[in-house]
């Protein structure tokens, strides 16, 4: 008997990276025949759903080769490829979308400050480069305490963040974080929002996702709300300054703009260069997901309608509970609760890990954030 023939796939993606963003996309992308392959060590979550598996490190040019050989674009499922790696690859002809020019501005946090704030005059936090505790406390001098301390590079989920009050904590500061660093002013912080916008390679279309609200938890994004509960100028406001940000870097992919409400106005404070945190509520929130955009536009297909699908969405982590329990276990209690979707990311239980997401619709934020804390409180063991 001959073996099951099956069709060629409609293009091939790899992905640096098989954590959750992999995942989704990789799920994205089974509809549209399109092969994910991704690189990542074995029993990443997007190889354990069925992604092709390139066993390796994003630091090794070695193992970014053997990813980029396979597959007709490369991208990304996180900010921690080797830049001069990702150099290496395109001047070898590999499609690297988005390029390591524009991802530097999702690695560095001080090259970002001075290309958005200083090159493209958009509002951004009063920052500076600091070497040590008396550059932080001439910093002060200027913008008042307390500053905020940033880790230049390798920083996420709030693990290179420290806010100091005097120069002896940015002293400790300092030495936790690495130097140099990053000090900012400390924003009064109304309201943080995020903007997705993606840009196709080639063709250049560009489109926004309605603004997202996010709300965090010890410095990381924990729930979500599309669209965002601020004044419609505010939204608008978002919504050009992430196109305008897409346009002048020329992306090739999905852009997250973190951006912070304050006063009335918008600061940037940071960009991811992949599917985010913040837009996993368009999963089902909206027309078109974060993952299958960023494959249509990292492949130069025509983009989705980005467009919210119910007057309110909203997103729920659900993290580790404490006892090391298992939310998986359960899932079928928490899809009693009508119209939450459950997303798990086929991680190992820690806890406080992030292991997953409950998206759920309403007529308004509040119905929403209702139902999907409660299925993810379920998830979690806590109700
Ligand atoms: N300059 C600032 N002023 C006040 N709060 C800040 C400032 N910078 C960051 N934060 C808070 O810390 C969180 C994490 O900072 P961020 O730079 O986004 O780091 P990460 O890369 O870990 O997400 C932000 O979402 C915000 O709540
Ligand atoms: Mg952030």
């Amino acid at each position: 008997m001959s073996a099951t023939a099956t069709a060629a796939p409609t293009a091939r993606v790899g992905i640096v990276g098989g954590g959750q963003l992999a995942r989704m996309s990789h799920a994205a992308a089974t509809g549209l025949g399109i092969e994910v392959h991704v690189l990542d060590a074995p029993g990443a979550p997007a190889a354990a759903a069925g992604a092709r598996l390139v066993a390796g490190d994003a630091g090794r040019l070695d193992d970014l080769v053997r990813l980029a050989s396979r597959v007709d674009v490369v991208t990304f499922d996180h900010e921690h490829a080797d830049p001069a790696a990702l150099r290496a690859l395109v001047d070898r002809g590999v499609a690297v979308r988005p390029g390591p020019a524009i991802k530097r501005l999702a690695q560095d946090k001080l090259h970002a400050r001075s290309v958005l704030g200083t090159e493209l005059g958009m509002p951004v936090p009063a920052f500076a480069r600091v070497d040590d505790a008396g550059d932080v406390a001439a910093f002060a001098a200027a913008h008042g305490w307390p500053v905020v301390l940033k880790a230049i590079t390798g920083g996420y989920d709030g693990r290179g963040v420290r806010i100091a009050a005097t120069p002896h904590e940015a002293e400790g500061a300092l030495a936790a974080l690495g130097r140099p660093a990053l000090a900012e002013a400390h924003v009064a912080i109304d309201t943080e929002l995020s903007v997705l916008v993606a840009r196709a390679a080639g063709t250049g279309e560009t489109r926004a996702y309605p603004v997202v609200e996010t709300l965090q938890r010890d410095g990381i994004c924990h729930e979500t709300v599309l669209p965002a509960r601020v004044e419609p100028d505010v939204a608008a406001c978002a919504r050009a300054l992430g196109l305008a940000l897409a346009e002048a870097i020329e992306l090739e992919g999905l852009l997250a703009v973190e951006l912070f409400v304050s006063g009335g106005g918008l600061l940037v404070n940071e960009l991811a260069l992949r599917p985010h945190n913040s837009g996993h509520v368009t999963l089902d929130g909206c027309v078109t997901s974060q993952f299958e955009q960023h494959l249509r536009a990292v492949l130069g297909w025509p983009l989705g309608a980005t467009r919210a699908i119910a007057p309110a969405a909203a997103m729920v982590n659900v993290l580790g509970p404490a006892d090391g329990s298992d939310p998986g276990t359960r899932v079928a209690q928490a899809l009693a609760v009508q119209g939450a979707h459950v997303h798990l990311y086929g991680k190992a239980p820690r806890p406080g890990r992030k292991l997953g997401h409950v998206t759920a619709l309403g007529h308004d934020a509040d119905a929403a954030l209702h139902a999907a804390r409660a299925a993810a409180h379920t998830l979690e063991g806590r109700r």
